[in-house]
């Protein structure tokens, strides 16, 4: 089949849906790639680059759509472009079914078939086609580099010659995919990074990216992302006014503050509200991702950068990923690419629409003459949400002290055997052997047993001290094994230079294991 790029129209729009590489991907399944002469310019590719990778450049968008029998687009497409549409094509591109239900209809009545990227279920298979991700970890990432553009002060504490600096602190709202991305960019840029979500599942992964979780104290049944395809439902009344009681706490403190809620196909909470952003300082920075929505912030202008009466910066981009369109249409065209592989399972350049695929199923909006949307929930769970744990039994007094002495018995009955077979071996060897052999036997079997309860019974975070004692303990038997050394048995200088030799080991093993444990938590 032959897949075409179009060059966007919708203004602005940098990003292109096929690049020469995703092309080259593209022709091994055993499609032909077309594209209109300067679809890729703004994202870096020329016409040249294009043919290189084998693609026919088309000098027009209506020879494009008309050679093309699958055409893979970024934008919803404009009035013109549905026109185009013919039946039997299929369209792969972003499309918002709910807004756009006229031409969702109109592609269904021509008998196109219509694949809708934001559609693609968020389970761990569509992972690699989740172009809305994709697009909002680039969103999330840009968003605080343009905070950083409009902040008069560096991300990372510094003490300089001329003054000391304090880090600036920001707060993300919102930890889905954009929210994850844009912690993690604060945090490696040095700020103090705070974050709050709805669902508290993501707590451990805020915390793991080196910021810090917002905890409420409200106690609310937690929300099942699961259940919700991967998304936040709405939450209580009270639960929002502790949420906002919380952010009027942190606005004056906050340099930044990133805001990414998000209920699919809902208006953005407001959830900074104009009181918080008069408590901010001045030059204070408010990103509103959720702008293209309504914004998170009632006082966000969608697609503008206002500055409040206070001095607070609100910047209500939505076209973030066009921003970085060389990289964002690399992530698009690789989605597209994953996609085509799944519509072409035989890669014989023969695609199979297969409705029986969830992910396939989930993301056609028009098929066979008919509008396919809403489609049914996914028969797998979203990957968002973490595998319930049973709760545990709760137990009476009486059952955990039974519990208590059956495990107390049963440590107790294999000690008591382990030290009668030790004793039997001592008996064994005493029969044998010198009493001044035994005498010295008799401290070692002591030392190693106390020597395994000791570090057994450590925990392991206690690990790096514990191996600074071994160490001294390497160093008492090297300083023992030197004496011996030089004995005029050959036998004990043996064993003295052995242990010279695994005392060694111990302590510049050890030395080389804290070493590298170090630099696992230092900043390069
Ligand atoms: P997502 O669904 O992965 O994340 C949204 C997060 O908001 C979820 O973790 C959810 O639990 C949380 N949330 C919902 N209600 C909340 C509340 N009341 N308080 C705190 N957290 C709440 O969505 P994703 O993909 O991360 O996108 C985030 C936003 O970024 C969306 O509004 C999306 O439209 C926007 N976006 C904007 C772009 C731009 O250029 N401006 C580009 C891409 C995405």
């Amino acid at each position: 089949m032959k897949i075409g790029t179009p060059k966007e129209i919708f203004e602005g729009e940098a990003r292109v849906a096929m690049t020469p590489d995703s092309a080259l991907q593209l022709q091994k399944l055993g499609h032909e790639c077309i594209v209109e002469t300067g679809a890729g310019e703004m994202a870096g590719f020329s016409d040249a680059d294009y043919k290189a990778a084998g693609v026919e450049v088309a000098k027009t968008a209506a020879a494009l759509w008309k050679a093309a029998d699958i055409v893979a687009k970024v934008r919803v497409p404009s009035d013109a472009e549905m026109k185009r549409l013919r039946e039997g094509q299929t369209l792969i591109s972003f499309f918002s079914p709910v807004a756009d239900e006229d031409k969702m209809a109109a592609a269904a009545k021509k008998g196109a078939t219509v694949i809708a990227m934001e559609m693609i279920p968020r389970i761990s298979r569509a992972q690699k086609m989740d172009a809305l991700s994709s697009m909002a970890n680039i969103a999330g990432y840009r968003a605080v580099i343009e905070a950083g553009n409009n902040f008069g002060r560096f991300f990372t504490g510094q003490i300089t010659a001329a003054g000391k600096v304090p880090p600036a602190k920001v707060l993300v709202v919102g930890a889905g995919v954009a929210g994850l991305a844009a912690i993690g960019t604060s945090t490696s840029l040095g700020a103090i990074t705070y974050a709050f979500d709805v669902r508290p599942e993501v707590a451990e992964q805020v915390e793991s990216m080196g910021a810090e979780f917002v905890y409420l104290d409200f106690e609310e049944e937690q929300q099942d992302g699961a259940s919700t395809g991967g998304y936040a439902s709405v939450s209580s009344p009270e639960f929002r006014e502790a949420q906002l009681a919380k952010f009027r706490e942190l606005a004056p403190e906050m340099d930044i503050v990133i805001t990414t809620a998000l209920i699919p196909n809902r208006e953005a909470p407001e959830l900074w509200t104009e009181d918080m952003v008069k408590s901010m300082k001045t030059g204070s920075v408010i990103v509103d991702l959720a702008a293209e929505k309504g914004g998170n912030c009632k006082l966000t202008v969608a697609d503008e950068k206002i500055v409040t009466e206070n001095g607070v910066t609100i910047i209500g981009y939505t076209d973030f990923p066009s921003r970085m369109a060389t990289q964002s249409s690399n992530l698009y065209a690789t989605n597209i690419r994953h996609l085509m592989t799944d519509l072409t399972p035989e890669k014989d350049g023969v695609v199979n629409h297969d409705m029986e695929d969830d992910v396939i199923r989930g993301a056609t909006i028009a098929h066979e003459k008919e509008v396919t949307f809403p489609p049914p929930p996914p028969k797998v769970a979203a990957i968002a949400a973490a595998p319930k744990k049973e709760a545990p039994k709760e137990l009476t007094a009486e059952e955990k002290r039974e519990q208590e002495l059956a495990a107390f018995k049963k440590q107790t009955q294999t000690q008591v055997g382990l030290i009668a077979v030790g004793a039997a071996l001592v008996l064994a060897v005493g029969l044998v052997a010198p009493a001044s052999f035994m005498q010295h036997f008799i401290v070692f079997i002591l030392s190693v047993f106390i020597g395994f309860q000791v570090i057994w019974n450590v925990a392991h975070s206690l690990h790096t001290p514990l191996m600074a004692v071994t160490n001294a303990i390497s160093s008492i038997i090297i300083l023992g094994a030197l004496i011996q050394i030089g004995s005029s048995s050959l036998l004990i200088t043996l064993l003295a230079a052995l242990s010279v030799f695994m005392a060694s080991i111990n302590i510049f093993g050890g030395f080389l294991v804290t070493r590298r444990m170090l630099a696992m938590f230092q900043k390069s």
